[in-house]
């Protein structure tokens, strides 16, 4: 297993934006490269957008790492998608099995895949609270290196168990979703309430949002989506130090609850 820590930074996600659109990937994609971010976010579960990505990162695939996922309820499904992966990354720095789907099934044949070198890190994803349950078991398997789960001030129950369950087992922390699928982002508090949170760097309410999850010390990687390079450049900016502490992180709630 390669060293636990992803991060902590900031990545991209790619669910509803580019979709097929190879141009717009492009521009997204090389504005958070150029940004700084390494980590990107798909799945085949994304319409095309692993295809877009794959042609964002041409000529320039040493600057990304590809987080993708295996969503097959069958072997054969899942070898597909990972074979036209393969085609099109070459190497999978983060192979995740999503929404849990049969992941019992993938594991073997995707830890094959890791100790042959193809695949960096395994991960397992699922974005709704009932079945954490689940999710917890797969971690405790041992058998994975990530998992990825919704985190931001309106979406905290994986605050009950699978922060405190990552942080006991070693397992890095993806956090999707972490502006609320855009409805936090939208709810700005203004410019005079984050005038307050302007020593930590942060000028937007969305930066405010994805520095909140990442200074939770069992965080490791935020993959925001947008469909605008300036946001990809603005949401980058909030990858870096100096952190909240739980005072900061405190006000943050407060101003989400607003
Ligand atoms: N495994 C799973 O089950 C699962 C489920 C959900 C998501 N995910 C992954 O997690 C990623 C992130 O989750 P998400 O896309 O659902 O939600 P999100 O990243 O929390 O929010 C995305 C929304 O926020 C808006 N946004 C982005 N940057 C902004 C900014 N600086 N200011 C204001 N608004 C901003 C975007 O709109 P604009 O395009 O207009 O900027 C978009 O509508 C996904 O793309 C996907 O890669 C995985």
């Amino acid at each position: 297993m390669e060293e636990r820590r992803l991060g902590p930074v900031v990545g991209l996600g790619t669910w509803r934006t580019f979709d097929g659109d190879e141009r717009l990937a492009g521009e997204v994609v090389g504005a958070a490269l150029d940004a700084g971010c390494r980590w990107i976010d798909t799945s085949p579960m994304y319409g095309a957008a692993e295809r877009s990505l794959s042609a964002a990162l041409e000529r320039r695939r040493e600057r990304g790492d590809v987080a993708t996922k295996i969503w097959a309820g069958s072997l054969v499904e899942g070898r597909e998608q990972y074979r036209r992966q393969l085609e099109w990354y070459a190497h999978v720095e983060l192979e995740q099995v999503h929404n849990l789907l049969s992941w019992q099934q993938h594991l073997e044949w995707l830890e094959h895949e890791r100790d042959a070198g193809r695949i960096g890190r395994l991960g397992v994803t699922h974005y709704d609270p009932s079945v954490f349950d689940e999710l917890a078991r797969a971690m405790r398997t041992g058998r994975f290196d990530a998992v990825q789960l919704p985190y931001n001030p309106a979406e905290r129950e994986c605050e009950r168990e699978l922060l405190p369950l990552a942080e006991e087992l070693g397992i890095a922390v993806v956090v999707m979703r972490p502006l609320d699928a855009g409805r936090l982002a939208a709810r700005d508090p203004g410019p005079d309430r984050l005038a307050a949170l302007r020593d930590f760097g942060i000028e937007t309410w969305a930066q405010a949002l994805l520095k909140w999850a990442l200074s939770d010390e069992r965080v490791d990687l935020v993959i925001p989506a947008t469909t605008k390079p300036e946001r990809a450049r603005e949401n980058a900016a909030a990858g870096s130090p100096p952190w909240l502490g739980p005072d900061e992180r405190r006000y943050v709630e407060e101003l989400a609850s607003i």
